[in-house]
């Protein structure tokens, strides 16, 4: 047996020092008055222990679901990563837009060796070529048996089993998602006529801005059923909204499970009834103030890269996000995830498209889950989908 601990004030500066905002007491230990004192003084959480152990480091979205979800006690520890070894491999994906979202797709997707081709769309000349060349050369070294294809036809969506739609203007500095309506809805309309002729049964994936109003555009143009048009946001911003918990809690991101719904702009809802930090609710590591500047980061995240950037917005985390989605689409992955998708009485909403937790398969959207939110959270979901069909005139 090890001897009891004495906690004194030096313990708990020295903590601060490193960084930490909360201290782990054991049972056994003796915290003097002072360090307590200490501890709500130089604001460190005394947390009394032991804390579960870290979630393993390769969590994933998945798995942060279902922690979150289905939680039974603080001493739950995630189960292995769920991979599925009987993922499927898409024959084909295509990929309209080939600029920094799109060519990170296909590099994410090209190095998973998820698909058998892997055809990249832009209207610019070569830039499409030129990428799945480069990608194309870099498979000497990576072994990927993927074949990139580039060029400037939409004729090359034809025979794809997934296409993901990135074309069309990214925000500048100072623009919001929404101002980008008019350009982005001439790309989708024409994106979707190609697709409803030459690629109907495959699966959309939107990720052009803004986001639930362009998904809401192509099921509209391409007159496909819900359960195939899929809007990425959901993965995105939670992915953000985890990042952001984990640095003000001084934990990984791995030990965080923290979902974002609603839409992908100001009406996000980042959900922190259900967030938890190594198994537990975040205000046994965070002030609410702390909370809230972590949804609020989670809010401005991409507006945060847009204004650093200058010229376009994020590249490589949306990329991330969109191939989370392509590997629950093949079954890589299983279970709920954060999507965008057109809701039919799920969260007494109706026609309109809006991130909630849902599974997915080969053929797309499988179900919905219906989440247990605060009061709060279910206003803030009828906010956004109210702001939503307010931009679309509805
Ligand atoms: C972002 C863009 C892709 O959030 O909407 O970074």
């Amino acid at each position: 047996m090890s001897e009891n601990r004495v906690i004194g004030a030096e313990v708990i500066e020295d903590a601060r020092k490193r960084g930490r905002l909360t201290f782990e007491v054991l049972p056994g230990d003796i915290v003097t008055s002072l360090a307590s004192e200490t501890a709500a003084r130089v604001g460190i959480n005394l947390l009394n222990g032991p804390i579960e152990k870290p979630a393993p480091l390769r969590s994933d979205g998945n798995t942060s679901m279902r922690r979150s979800l289905y939680r039974r006690s603080p001493k739950w520890v995630a189960p292995a990563r769920n991979a599925s070894t009987t993922a499927r491999r898409f024959s084909k994906i295509a990929l309209v837009g080939s600029g920094g979202v799109g060519s990170n797709i296909a590099h994410l997707a090209a190095n998973a060796d998820m698909a058998d081709e892997i055809a990249l769309i832009d209207i610019a000349p070569g830039v499409a070529a030129a990428t799945a060349l480069d990608l194309n050369h870099a498979s000497g070294i990576t072994g990927t048996r993927a074949r990139v294809f580039g060029g400037e036809d939409l004729s090359l969506v034809a025979g794809a089993n997934v296409i993901v739609v990135t074309a069309g203007r990214a925000r500048l500095p100072g623009m919001s998602r929404a101002d980008l309506i008019g350009a982005n809805t001439r790309v989708i309309r024409s994106t979707a006529a190609v697709i409803r002729t030459l690629a109907p049964k495959a699966i959309v994936i939107v990720v052009t801005n803004p986001l639930d109003e362009m998904t809401v555009e192509m099921l509209r143009a391409t007159g496909l059923p819900r359960e195939q048009v899929l809007g990425m946001a959901g993965t995105l911003d939670s992915s953000r909204f985890r990042n952001a918990l984990a640095m003000a809690a001084g934990v990984t991101p791995a030990d965080v499970q923290a979902i974002t719904l609603g839409s992908h702009g100001d009406e996000m809802a980042p959900i922190t009834s259900l967030a938890r930090i190594k198994g537990r609710a975040l205000d046994a590591f965070l002030s609410q103030d702390q909370i809230d500047a972590c949804v609020k980061d989670a809010i401005t995240g991409g507006g945060q890269v847009v204004a650093l950037r200058k010229t376009g917005s994020a590249t490589i985390a949306p990329a991330h996000s969109t191939v989370e989605l392509l590997d629950y689409v093949r079954g890589a992955k299983t279970g709920p995830i954060p999507v965008s998708v057109m809701l039919d009485g799920e969260y007494g909403l109706k026609n309109v498209v809006l991130g909630v937790p849902a599974r997915l398969g080969a053929c797309g959207l499988v179900s919905i889950e219906n989440l247990r939110l605060s009061e709060a959270e279910m206003v803030a979901l009828h906010s956004a989908a109210g702001a939503i069909s307010e931009r679309l005139g509805l």
